[in-house]
């Protein structure tokens, strides 16, 4: 992380290994990795209070670290995803048990990734256990239906500029019901019906993404959103690109040059913190 960030009234300022950058800079696509997340975030909109066209706003990319207002913003906009319950008290804890239709079910940290701090709890007992252990060490936990139908596989639909690319089916190998390539699971394309087309659009554009890899499962009565990303990675050989045979980076460019020309003819409003969808530019 070699940034520095000036605040200085009338004059933002942004140090990159020690020189001053910023004005040069046509178009930020933000790729922020796990460990640098807070500062990356304040360069962002640091690049966004200086004016710079960014491709996703910080306030976007916050919103799908954080799983549970993730999911108020889908709900908002109707779009289907598991029940998912929080509570904070033992009293709160049975309530969303049953809210959430009982045992098993899913218990997630609200931070996680690669599926580390994703449990499922077989019984109702295990499940309390889980959530009393989380609560002492303050960690925020959310409970969440278990989706059964299709376990152990889940979707990566990848959006780029309000358009479907394509879909990449994981599936886990050794009986986890975590389908996470960090964990082994193995990916191929997947064949989307025009209902995981529709609702992954919708979920992009429910968290203001212009750029998102939209996690879905299967379910008998359709797909459930269980996750929207903002900085997908597509490169192994188990990825989008790899299996789509498509040059995913090559296209968030030209989505970039696109929305930079949108953005500079005043389309989209792009130094609010809101969401706001993003300008509709058909990739390349
Ligand atoms: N509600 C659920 N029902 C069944 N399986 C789930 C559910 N939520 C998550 N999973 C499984 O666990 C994996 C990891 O969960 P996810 O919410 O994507 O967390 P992470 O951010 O750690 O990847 C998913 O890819 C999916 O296979
Ligand atoms: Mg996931």
């Amino acid at each position: 992380m070699k940034f520095g960030i000036g605040i200085c009234p009338d004059d933002p300022r942004i140090y990159y290994d020690g020189k001053r950058v910023g004005d040069d800079y046509d178009a930020i696509i933000p790729r922020i990795d796990l460990p640098h997340t807070d500062f990356g975030f304040m360069v962002l909109r640091q690049f966004q209070a200086m004016d710079t066209y960014v491709t996703d706003t910080a306030y976007s990319l916050e919103l799908c670290r954080d799983k549970m207002r993730c999911m108020q913003y889908l709900m908002r906009q109707g779009v289907p995803f598991p029940t998912t319950g929080f509570a904070h008290s033992k009293e709160g804890y049975d309530k969303m048990i049953k809210t959430v239709g009982g045992a098993p079910l899913i218990i997630k940290l609200n931070e996680g990734t690669e599926g580390i701090g994703v449990f499922l709890a077989k019984d109702e007992k295990v499940a309390k256990n889980y959530l009393q252990t989380f609560q002492q060490f303050d960690a925020k936990v959310m409970l969440q239906e278990f989706l059964s139908d299709y376990a152990g596989t889940d979707i990566r639909v990848v959006v780029i500029g309000g358009e479907v690319i394509g879909g990449i089916m994981r599936e886990s190998q050794d009986g986890d019901f975590r389908a996470n390539v960090a964990l082994g699971a193995k990916g191929k394309v997947a064949d989307l019906s025009q209902e995981e087309i529709d609702v992954s659009l919708k979920a992009a554009e429910a968290m203001g993404l212009s750029m998102a890899g939209v996690d879905l499962m299967r379910t008998k009565s359709g797909p459930s959103i269980i996750e929207v990303n903002s900085a997908q990675d597509f490169t192994g050989p188990d990825l989008a690109e790899a299996l789509l045979g498509i040059d995913l980076a090559g296209m968030m460019i030209e989505f970039a040059v696109k929305g930079k020309e949108a953005f500079d003819r005043g389309e989209g409003v792009w130094l609010r913190d809101d969401i706001i969808p993003p300008p509709k530019v058909a990739p390349v």
